[in-house]
């Protein structure tokens, strides 16, 4: 008994959470060169965490840069920027009481207008791929790096021959919580109404819709448990103390870490301790294999793949890798826009649409990219709300109408999808 509790000390000591006092997310709004130039030699000199976009290397003239400044170096940063001319504004005055902010109480059970920690993520999916067998299954597709399983969920009506799908994933960054909380949103939308919205039998009685709620789980768990701006997987780099690769600039898409002359990192790190590292070589990271491996396998029957991120309201399509236009670039501009007018239509809420390079920052080694060459025509990334006043932060009231207005845009790609088979 003595020992039990003394362990369960030990354990509480060694569960370090990282605080935020009196950290700020400042919006940047560079103009001249100077300012660009000033933005990344702070990122050299100090540890700044880029909430938008992902990289100092991504900053160009013209565009919002929103940075979290940790504590020990707000007064650095405060002094060189107060000595530019650059336009700044304070996102967030007091990071930890926005973090605190976003959550009420921490529920007893799984919520879907709630952020659901992994344990709570878990059961649910346990709980609900039992609940209707006639439209929902489930299925490992590996383990993560710290050993948790990977559970797909299937819907759709079952048939004795393999239907046409559509894969969906949430969840590849740890910290945007939004996303996991939609593919739980949609997949309760999706059972309930069956049956009853014309639109999601049609969709359900003729193709599949596989839906990942969480894909980086380690990361998810560790935003919940230990820090809360924790983005990329947990698992251990060689030669530095520095966790985790970015799951989504991991995959096999103009990857760019490869040594050698050729190599132009694109949006994308070979620094193991920087946010965006692309790893070691692609698919590095066991829960990318895991991925791409099922997609692979699936590959003749997967039409559309589709990935939540946050934030910036944005429906991109490929490519990220390159500035060239994708082969069936009008039709996917066709379909990404019609995707951000019907999520438009329930509360007016503005999505941008287009190819991720050209739309936001060149970046190599995503999901996207690595599905529509594999042959997955409909390939599509959402960053859902919002535009940065709350950024990752989105309180929970937001939940609700992020997912119905989603759900919209959601099922516009599927019934396109559907016509288009
Ligand atoms: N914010 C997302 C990211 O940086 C955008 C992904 C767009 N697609 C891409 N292949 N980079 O991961
Ligand atoms: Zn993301």
């Amino acid at each position: 008994m003595k020992v039990l509790v003394l362990f369960g000390l030990v354990a509480f000591a060694l569960a370090e959470v990282t605080r935020f006092e009196g950290e700020k997310v400042l919006r940047l709004k560079p103009v001249l060169d100077e300012h660009v130039t000033l933005i990344r030699e702070l990122a050299d000199s100090i540890e700044l965490d880029f909430w938008s976009p992902d990289s100092a290397e991504l900053v160009t003239i013209d565009i919002d840069v929103d940075i979290h400044v940790p504590a020990a170096f707000l007064e650095l940063a405060s002094t060189r920027l107060q000595q530019s001319d650059m336009e700044v504004e304070v996102l967030i005055e007091d990071l930890q009481s926005s973090i605190d902010a976003q959550t009420g109480p921490t529920p007893r059970t799984h919520s879907y207008t709630k952020y659901n920690s992994w344990p709570r993520v878990q059961s649910w999916i346990d709980a609900i791929s039992t609940s209707n067998s006639q439209l929902i299954s489930k299925q490992s597709i590996g383990s993560t790096y710290e050993g948790r399983p990977m559970t797909l969920l299937k819907l759709g009506r079952k048939s004795s021959t393999t239907k046409p799908a559509i894969f969906l994933d949430c969840g590849i960054h740890a910290r945007e919580w939004i996303s996991p909380a939609f593919c739980q949103w949609f997949v309760k939308e999706a059972l309930s109404t069956y049956g009853s919205d014309s639109q999601m039998t049609s969709l359900l009685d003729q193709m599949d819709v596989y839906v990942l709620p969480v894909f980086n789980i380690d990361g998810y768990d560790y935003t919940h448990k230990s820090n809360r701006m924790w983005r990329k997987t947990r698992s251990r780099n060689s030669g530095t103390s520095c966790l985790g690769t970015d799951p989504n600039r991991n995959w096999n898409a103009g990857w760019c870490c490869k040594s050698g002359p050729s190599a132009r990192a694109a949006g994308a790190s070979k620094n193991p301790c920087s946010d965006t590292y692309c790893g070691s070589r692609f698919e590095s990271e066991i829960e990318v294999k895991n991925v791409a491996d099922f997609i692979r396998r699936n590959k003749s029957n997967i039409k559309a793949y589709l990935t939540i991120h946050s934030y910036s309201q944005l429906v991109l399509f490929p490519y990220s890798y390159t500035y060239q236009l994708a082969a069936h670039h009008s039709e996917l501009l066709k379909v990404a826009q019609g995707a951000a007018s019907a999520l438009r239509s329930l509360y007016g809420t503005r999505y941008t649409s287009g190819p991720g390079a050209a739309t936001i920052y060149p970046a190599a080694g995503g999901s996207d990219d690595w599905a529509y060459d594999l042959g997955v025509k409909y390939s599509f990334t959402f960053e859902l709300r919002d535009t940065g006043r709350y950024g990752f932060l989105l309180p929970e009231s937001q939940i609700k109408p992020t997912c119905m207005e989603t759900m919209l845009a959601v099922k516009y790609i599927a019934a396109y999808v559907q016509k288009n088979l």
